[in-house]
Parts: structure tokens; C-alpha cells; sequence
């Protein structure tokens, strides 16, 4: 597993050579590229004899280029990790600049790229940090941390480096994702808005980004499975490695779910579905011609009691979106829906749709665990850990309701 750590100038660079033992302690190559200001805070000779490997720096070093260049060096990375990385570093990623080797052989890679922040909590906070964290997590840049609590400048708050043997976890998890939880599993999963038809330019949808919907996806990738991502219209890029169909109404997420799940050891619903549609789409724009109109809504399909309610269902997840009685309207959602587990989370004008952090409570038969605020790509991390216990628990419990998929399969056929 060969994995470039880039290095730039913040001071949690002193905790490098530390990482760097921590990614070889898991069976890592690791090639280190520094900035020009990371050599401010650690030196060349100290990360040089903890990777065993000469350290790059230099775009315009000939005799280092001569040996890989640095296009070489960006097909050589199962996964690039940049630690610490500065708000500098973090805006020239996500506007494409490559002024130096670090940023070129990131825009020249296809490995994944992972960024672990640290800086001071108010320059994390600021507006146009956070925009560059969300753009670079839009384009699929795990963004690792940072943690809270004493800061170097001696200050407190969210900004301090991940510790490294976590990161070490989390980078070599996504350098080489077999041997997960999930591995030779199918997860369906169904994420984002629909948008049901009112005429030809007018639709009914909903506040969903399919943040969470799309972090499962990645997660349940990382974790091994196989992941078929169901996507209503949403703004966001495709997870690595996940097969992306893409739907408008809930009809047609009916009928592509139906058409994909039987295949399925694993359903997660995560779509925020409109529950009504309107009955007949005008064929041609509406025009006002009167003071006051209606839409007559027809109730949509309901896809995930439809998938549980199957003789042969998968394990089978739902999300619940509530703004009060949250506990209430879950277990009931539960119950009747015949889930084994339901994933519950507040909505309002300040919290759930649209936002980048979420806090979720998740029941299933016999059991609950409250998960606390955390960002939707680490929130996803925990649930898809949890969903894979309850499976594999499931499948253990000779009452099991889960049938392995081989089983509904050699069933089907008999
Ligand atoms: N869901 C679905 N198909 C629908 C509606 C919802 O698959 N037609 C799934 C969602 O993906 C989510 C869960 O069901 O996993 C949400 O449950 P639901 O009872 O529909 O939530 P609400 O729409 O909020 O329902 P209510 O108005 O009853 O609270």
C-alpha cells in the first residue's frame, strides 16, 4: 500500500514522524512530499529517516524527477494524505491551483485524497474555510478532523489535528478498502430529493441535499460493499467506486429500486421521497387565469415498507426526518414499516436538510444508541459500523429474519 503524505506548514507538522510510524506500523510505503513553509515546522532529515524514503519537495528538483516523476509519483499513490493541511493549502486544492509539487501531483492523481485540518478554531470557522471544506468534500476529499479542544496558539475550539494513529486508520482504510465490514456485500441505497411533475416546468420537491444518503454510500464502499447508490436530482459528485442510477419522481425510484434490490444483502433508504405526487401533470405550462387553484395529489409508494415488506427483504434501514416526538414517530415508523433499524434525526429551520452536520438517534428491535452532532461523512462512518453489527448479529441469531442473499437466491430458484 504506497501512500504520498504531503506536509504543509502549520505546527501539528511536528506530529508527522509520529504518523509516519503509525502508516508503516499498517503495512504502509510512505513517500512524503513537504511544502515550502512545512520545512519551517519539521525537518527533512528527521521525516526522511522515519520513511526511509528521500523527501520530495521540489517540482523543479531534476535529479528527484529523473527517478519519479511526479506524474509517476501520482499513478505510484493508492491514496494521498495531506497532514497537517493548512486553510492555504485546503483554497489551493479547491481552486485547481498548482503552484508547487504537492498540489500538481494532487490534481495528477485518481487516488482518493484525504486532508486532515489544523489550524486556529476562528480560522476554521471562517466562511471561506468552511466553503473550501465543503468543496473539496463534494468532490469526494475525505476530510479527516480536526479535533477540538487546546490549540498551540492557546486558544480552544475545533482545530487541533487528528491524532495520528487515527488518521493512520482512517488513510489506510481508504487505500485499501477490501477486507471491510461490508466486503461481498450489496447495499442498495436510496438518496436526495424526488421531483414530482406538476406541468411541464413546475415540480413539487423538498429541502434534501442527499448529503446523508451519498456519506452512507461512500461509507458502506469503504466498509467493502458493493454500493448501488438510487439518486434523486442532487447537486452532489458521485462517490468513488459506487454505481450511480439516477431518478426523478418516486415512480421511477420505485420501479429502479424494485428492479435492483432483490440482489441486495442490505437496503438503506435514506431518499427524503415527496409522499404525494400530483394525480395528472398538465401536458402543457398551467397559465393563471384564476385568483386561487389546487393541485390534486395522489399518495406515492411507499419504497422501503414495499422493500421490508418483501418475502425475501434485505436488512433493511430507514431514515426518519422529525421536528417533534422524534422517539415517538420513529419506533412507530419502525414498528409498522417492519424495519430492523430506523435512523432518526431532527429537522428544522436550524438543523437536518442541507446541512453538513447531523446528530441522530437509531432504534431497532430491542435496542436504540444516540449518536451526537458530528459531521454527515464521520456521522456515516459510526451508522454504517452499527448497521454492519446488527447484520452480522442478525444473520448469527438463529431467529434471524435476514436471509443471506446466496440462500434467497438458491430459494427463488427452488
Ligand atoms: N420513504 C420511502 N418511500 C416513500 C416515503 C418514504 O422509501 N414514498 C422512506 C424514506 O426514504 C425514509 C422513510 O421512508 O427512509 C421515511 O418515512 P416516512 O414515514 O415516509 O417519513 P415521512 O415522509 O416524514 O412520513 P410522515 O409524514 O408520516 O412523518
Amino acid at each position: 500500500m504506497n501512500i504520498v503524505l504531503g506536509i504543509s506548514g502549520g505546527i501539528a507538522a511536528y506530529k508527522t514522524p509520529d504518523l509516519v510510524r503509525r502508516l508503516k506500523e499498517r503495512g504502509a510505503e510512505v513517500q512524503i512530499v513537504m511544502t515550502a513553509s512545512a520545512e519551517e515546522f519539521v525537518t527533512e532529515t528527521a521525516l526522511q529517516a522515519v520513511s526511509g524514503r528521500p523527501v520530495r519537495s521540489n517540482l523543479w528538483d531534476k535529479e528527484a524527477e529523473a527517478s519519479m516523476s511526479h506524474i509517476e509519483l501520482a499513478r505510484w499513490a493508492d491514496a494521498v494524505l495531506i497532514a497537517p493541511a493548512t486553510a492555504e493549502i485546503m483554497a489551493r486544492l479547491a481552486g485547481g491551483s498548482a503552484p508547487d509539487l504537492l498540489t500538481t501531483m494532487c490534481l495528477a492523481t485518481e487516488a482518493p485524497i484525504a486532508v486532515a485540518p489544523a489550524m486556529n478554531h476562528i480560522m476554521w470557522s471562517n466562511p471561506a474555510v468552511q466553503a473550501n471544506r465543503r468543496t473539496l468534500e463534494d468532490r469526494g476529499v475525505m476530510i479527516i478532523g480536526p479535533d477540538s479542544g487546546s490549540q498551540a496558539c492557546g486558544e480552544t475550539g475545533a482545530g487541533r489535528m487528528t491524532e495520528p494513529n487515527e488518521i493512520a486508520a482512517m488513510v489506510t482504510a481508504l487505500a485499501q478498502p477490501s477486507g471491510g465490514r461490508l466486503e461481498g456485500r450489496t447495499v442498495v441505497i436510496t438518496a436526495g430529493p424526488t421531483r414530482e411533475p406538476i406541468d411541464p416546468v413546475r415540480y413539487i420537491t423538498n429541502r434534501s441535499s442527499g448529503k446523508m444518503g451519498y456519506a452512507m454510500a461512500s461509507a458502506a464502499a469503504a466498509e467493502g460493499a458493493r454500493v448501488i447508490l438510487i439518486s434523486g436530482p442532487v447537486t452532489l459528485r458521485e462517490p468513488r467506486g459506487v454505481e450511480v442510477h439516477r431518478v426523478e419522481t418516486a415512480a421511477e425510484m420505485y420501479e429502479t429500486t424494485h428492479g435492483l434490490v432483490r440482489d441486495a444483502d442490505l437496503f438503506i433508504a435514506a431518499a427524503a421521497v415527496a409522499d404525494y405526487r400530483p394525480t395528472t401533470p398538465a401536458e402543457q405550462k398551467i397559465k393563471k387565469t384564476t385568483d386561487s387553484t389546487s393541485i390534486d395529489l395522489v399518495r406515492s409508494e411507499d419504497i422501503l415498507a414495499s422493500v421490508a415488506g418483501l418475502d425475501d427483504a434485505p436488512f433493511t434501514v430507514g431514515f426518519a426526518a422529525e421536528t417533534n416526538k422524534l422517539r415517538e414517530y420513529a419506533l412507530s415508523k419502525l414498528e409498522k414499516k417492519r424495519l430492523n433499524m430506523i435512523i432518526a434525526n431532527r429537522v428544522g429551520s436550524d438543523c437536518g436538510f442541507d446541512y453538513d452536520e447531523n446528530a441522530v438517534e437509531v432504534f431497532w428491535p430491542g435496542g436504540e444508541q444516540a449518536f451526537p452532532t458530528a459531521a454527515k461523512t464521520e456521522l456515516a462512518r459510526q451508522l454504517v459500523s452499527l448497521i454492519a453489527d446488527r447484520y452480522d448479529s442478525l444473520r448469527d441469531d438463529g431467529r434471524s429474519s435476514v436471509i443471506p442473499l446466496e440462500d434467497r437466491k438458491k430459494k427463488r430458484t427452488q
